[in-house]
């Protein structure tokens, strides 16, 4: 499993932390940005992960910024993409289990590292139930494609 991983300069410490975390796991890691603290833009590092997952080059991807508001929200915008944030590890595992959620955001500000950490291992061990809940992934779908008939 490779896991693409992003963050603007809010992010970028616990970034290096997360990094650091599932190297240890085992867990092959492709980081995409940013590489420093200097102020940059949450949507071209939302955009990259999001690309690398949505086209297979990734399995899942990891974002941080400030909030992981704004970074998940860019995230979200691209085609099959469905990226949660979370600040605790009950959301995290149900977002894997019900809504088969590819991305996970966390907010550097938000959550300190320990629980981050706990975050991440919940989510990346969590897998899709499918059954009932496919049919609601399947209706998310249709609104991205502007073909949602209610
Ligand atoms: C950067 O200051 C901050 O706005 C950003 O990291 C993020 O929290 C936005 O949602």
């Amino acid at each position: 499993m490779e896991i693409a991983i992003g963050s603007d300069h809010a992010g970028y410490e616990l970034k290096r932390q997360i990094i650091e975390h599932l190297i240890q796991k085992g867990v092959e890691v492709k980081d995409f940005g940013s590489y420093s603290t200097e102020r940059c833009d949450y949507p071209v590092y939302g955009y990259k992960v999001a690309k690398a997952v949505a086209s297979g080059e990734c399995e899942k991807g990891i974002l941080i910024c400030g909030t992981g508001v704004g970074i998940s929200l860019a995230a979200n915008k691209v085609k099959g993409i469905r990226a949660v944030v979370c600040s605790e590890p009950y959301s995290a595992q149900l977002s894997r289990r019900h809504n088969n959620t590819n991305v996970l955001a966390l907010g550097a500000r938000v959550v300190g590292s320990e629980l981050a950490r706990m975050i991440v291992d919940c989510w990346l061990e969590a897998e899709y139930e499918g059954g009932r809940h496919q049919k609601r992934i399947d209706m998310i779908a249709e609104i991205e494609n502007d073909e949602f008939d209610i």
